[in-house]
């Protein structure tokens, strides 16, 4: 019953017609169990999630000391409660001083909701633009903004007013004018197969958005909490946006999101109307426990320190004539084949060996790698010799 893939198939909503089916009873660190005692190592954290590997002792500590004091005591914006206090004090201090207010939200798609909005009252335009090929999440509003055509059409009427930009293409930057109200981008483009922006097209953009008076929205949603090295990707452009969005593996697990920008900008947000956004359980204190606890377990354990580093090392490891070509920024890969039906032979293929890589939503010849910082050389030698058998066997 517990594992009954009819009751899977049958009572719980299906987004694919082929869904991954590994029924999993507990997971620790990179690894994932069957009730049958089956191991998969994890190389993809749950799709950008458990960045310090899953179950961490640290978090799951955090969480357990949460549920003893109190759970969900009011919506959001309303009581004092330490978890959202800390949190919201030590990520402030984390970013540069104008990302100093934050907004807490339940998703990733929440998140980027709450910013459009904000950038729409602030500036009191409604322009937005957005990049070919992006991903922001699955509401109207994410969806309207995301790049993939496919996904929308069955979907429209979707948001008014949004203009497609290409991602990394100088000349296109010209589009944000004084009648924009917010320029929302992936600092790397993740779904959409990797995408690594140039610093100068970053540095050409923030100074686009100065000109006209633009917010800037980059969503690290996927790329952010280490994932490429830094803390955040925008670091390594020297630059920041005016609204950063964040989810899946800054709650370590849980689920939370935040946007967060300056107080003077998020601030309108109270009045005119009063209530402008609001969320029951954004800022829920097991969640802020479990984000707080994350945030101390890269700092703690120095996680930022070894991503390029063992990234590099799964770069050297993986070579066979089959890939085409690898993207990557920090322990975040796109490994590109001839086709799409060779990429999913290959995915189907390390399952069967124990390994668990994965598609994108947008980009069908390539799968991803993101595992857990916390992954060790000897963990990284065995995934690639695993991997590189399940290119053969494809
Ligand atoms: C870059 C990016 N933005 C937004 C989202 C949406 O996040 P969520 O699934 O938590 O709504 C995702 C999810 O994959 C993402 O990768």
């Amino acid at each position: 019953m517990e594992f009954s893939p009819e009751i899977f198939l049958n009572n719980i909503a299906q987004t694919t017609g082929s869904p991954y089916l590994i029924p999993i009873e507990r997971a620790e660190g990179i690894y994932l169990y069957t009730p049958d005692g089956t191991r998969y190592t994890d190389l993809i954290s749950g799709i950008g999630v458990s960045n310090g590997g899953h179950r961490h002792p640290t978090v799951v500590q955090a969480i357990k000391d949460q549920l003893d004091k109190h759970l969900h005591v009011m919506v959001f914006g309303e009581y004092i409660q330490s978890a959202p206090n800390l949190l919201a004090k030590k990520l402030t201090g984390l970013l540069p001083g104008r990302l100093n207010c934050v907004y807490f939200v339940n998703s990733g798609t929440e998140a980027n909701e709450g910013a459009l909005k904000l950038a729409k009252r602030y500036t009191g335009r409604s322009e937005i633009i957005s990049c070919r090929k992006s991903y922001h999440g699955s509401t109207h509003g994410s969806l309207s903004v995301s790049g993939n055509e496919v996904k929308k059409q069955a979907f429209r009427p979707l948001l008014p007013d949004v203009r497609f930009i290409q991602f990394n293409q100088p000349e296109d930057l010209e589009q944000i004018t004084t009648r924009t109200a917010c320029v929302i981008m992936e600092t790397i483009q993740g779904d959409a197969g990797v995408r690594i922006p140039s610093k100068e097209y970053m540095k050409a953009l923030r100074k686009r958005c100065d000109l006209t008076g633009t917010l800037l929205i980059l969503d690290e949603i996927q790329c952010g909490m280490g994932r490429t090295g830094t803390l955040f990707a925008f670091e390594q452009y020297g630059i920041a946006p005016d609204i950063l969005t964040l989810a899946k593996a800054f709650g370590g697990g849980l689920p939370i999101g935040a946007f967060i920008a300056d107080k003077e900008i998020m601030q309108c947000l109270s009045h005119d109307p009063m209530l402008g956004h609001i969320t029951t359980f954004g800022g829920n204190p097991v969640c802020c426990a479990s984000a707080l606890a994350t945030l101390q377990v890269i700092e703690d354990e120095k996680l930022l320190d070894a991503v390029e580093e063992k990234g590099r090392l799964i770069e050297k490891l993986l070579v066979h004539p089959d890939i085409r070509e690898i993207r990557r920024i920090g322990l975040m890969f796109a490994i590109d084949f001839e086709s799409a039906e060779l990429v999913s032979r290959i995915v189907e293929a390390a399952k069967r060996g124990g390994i668990i890589c994965y598609w994108f939503l947008s980009h069908p010849n390539s799968f991803r790698i993101a595992p857990p910082l916390t992954i060790t050389h000897e963990q990284i030698k065995e995934s690639c010799a695993s991997i590189l058998r399940a290119i053969d066997n494809a």
